[in-house]
């Protein structure tokens, strides 16, 4: 028997509206889950001019409200985060631990957030007579998610905060993993964060937690200096918009850093013309993280890679969901991992406008969409 489930649902013209979906029962190795709370991130924004309908929505989190056929493990009431990495765990890259970029499922690697086998069956969510797909296989801005098992992470730790654990599922493991997955900081190093956005924020707060010496937080917007501190930054930069390509910040690190530059540089704006900024930001055979996933054309003065620099562009903090989420729930448990204090303001659904347009203005480390 289909439900009603109130959505948000891109119209892909940069609009969105706030509908019904009507979702279907779960087929074999799909699951329904309840959304309890789904966080925002910029990519949300983006999605609302990908050209064709979406059920808005990537990171979240909720209870399982009814099992498909063949599900083993999982059952009616869990708790569960959702994750957008669906690995299939038998391809290639899945074999090679590279979950998050599992060549069967990734509607990233898929490109353009491509439908691929790691979505539920495309006809149980339908929206006006016609099929719709979910955001990154998820579509959690929505009452119901209709998903496939390899999207849920079972959390056992009761009394599950759903506001907090949303954010895990995106932003969080995003900026985590990029340093302690990909960058893999070492203790008592410096790293510079250009963007205290959502993203920027965890990059910060992973850096502290992984014991780096100096974090130097740099972005436009003061209120988001103010908040880097608040998540571990040691120090930090206002940069100038005028300051293109950050060349006055680079100088102002290599001052702060014997005039060295530092050992990590983590680019968290997705402003293509700071594609070359982390660069310029680390010291010779120092790594450079690109975060954000800049995808246009840029131009590189190849100088800024002398000497034995290392340029990384991880996608999704290589997640392995099962492995990272509960990790991630750890942490928060224990009191490193600052996700209550990441939630500047919850919103209903309704005010889904509202809440982008705060993310927008720059006014929230993170808002989080919370349902009944
Ligand atoms: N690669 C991945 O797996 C992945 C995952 C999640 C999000 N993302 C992407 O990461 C990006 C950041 O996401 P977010 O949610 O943190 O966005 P956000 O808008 O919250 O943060 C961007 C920050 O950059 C700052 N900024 C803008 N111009 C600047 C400049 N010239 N110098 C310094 N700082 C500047 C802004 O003030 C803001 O604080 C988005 O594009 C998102 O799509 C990538
Ligand atoms: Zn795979
Ligand atoms: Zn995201």
């Amino acid at each position: 028997m289909s439900i009603q489930s109130k959505s948000a649902v891109a119209k892909g013209d940069g609009t969105f509206i706030i509908t019904n979906v009507t979702v279907a029962e779960p087929k074999a190795g799909e699951l329904l889950v309840k959304i309890k709370a789904a966080g925002l991130c910029h990519t949300d924004y983006d999605s609302l001019t990908w050209g064709k309908p979406i059920v808005m929505g990537h990171e979240g989190a909720g209870i399982i409200e009814k099992v498909g056929p063949e599900i083993k493990d999982l059952k009616v009431g869990d708790q569960v985060l959702l994750n957008w990495a669906t690995p299939c765990l038998s391809c290639f890259q899945c074999q090679e631990g590279n979950q998050h970029i599992c060549e069967n499922n990734s509607p990233v690697v898929a490109g353009g957030n491509g439908h691929t086998p790691g979505h539920a069956h495309l006809e149980g969510s339908q929206w006006e007579g016609k099929p719709i797909e979910r955001s990154f296989n998820l579509g959690t801005l929505s009452e119901y998610a209709l998903v496939k098992e390899s999207a849920v992470v079972k959390i056992e730790e009761e009394n599950l905060n759903f506001s907090a654990a949303s954010i895990i599922s995106c932003g969080v493991m995003t900026g985590y993993g990029s340093v302690v997955n990909s960058a893999k900081l070492a203790a008592g190093s410096s790293a510079v964060i250009l963007g205290c956005g959502g993203v920027g924020l965890n990059v910060i707060n992973a850096c502290e937690i992984s014991g780096a010496g100096r974090i130097i937080a740099v972005d436009i917007n003061p209120n988001k200096l103010e908040l880097a501190k608040q998540f571990g930054a040691t120090d930090v930069i206002l940069a100038d918009k005028a300051d293109v390509g950050l060349a006055n910040v680079a100088e102002q690190v290599k001052t702060m850093l014997g005039g060295r530059g530092a050992d990590y540089a983590f680019e968290c704006t997705a402003i293509p013309a700071l594609g070359a900024a982390p660069l310029a930001m680390i010291r010779n055979a120092g790594t450079a993280v690109q975060v954000s996933g800049i995808e246009e054309d840029i131009t590189i003065d190849m100088r800024l890679f002398e000497w034995d620099k290392i340029y990384i562009n991880p996608l999704y903090g290589k997640c392995r969901p099962q492995i990272d989420f509960p990790k991630l729930v750890r942490l928060y448990k224990k009191g490193d991992l600052k996700l209550d204090e990441m939630i500047t303001k919850e919103y209903k659904l309704d005010d889904l406008q509202l809440a982008l347009d705060d993310m927008l203005a720059g006014k929230n480390a993170k808002g989080v969409i919370v349902f009944d």
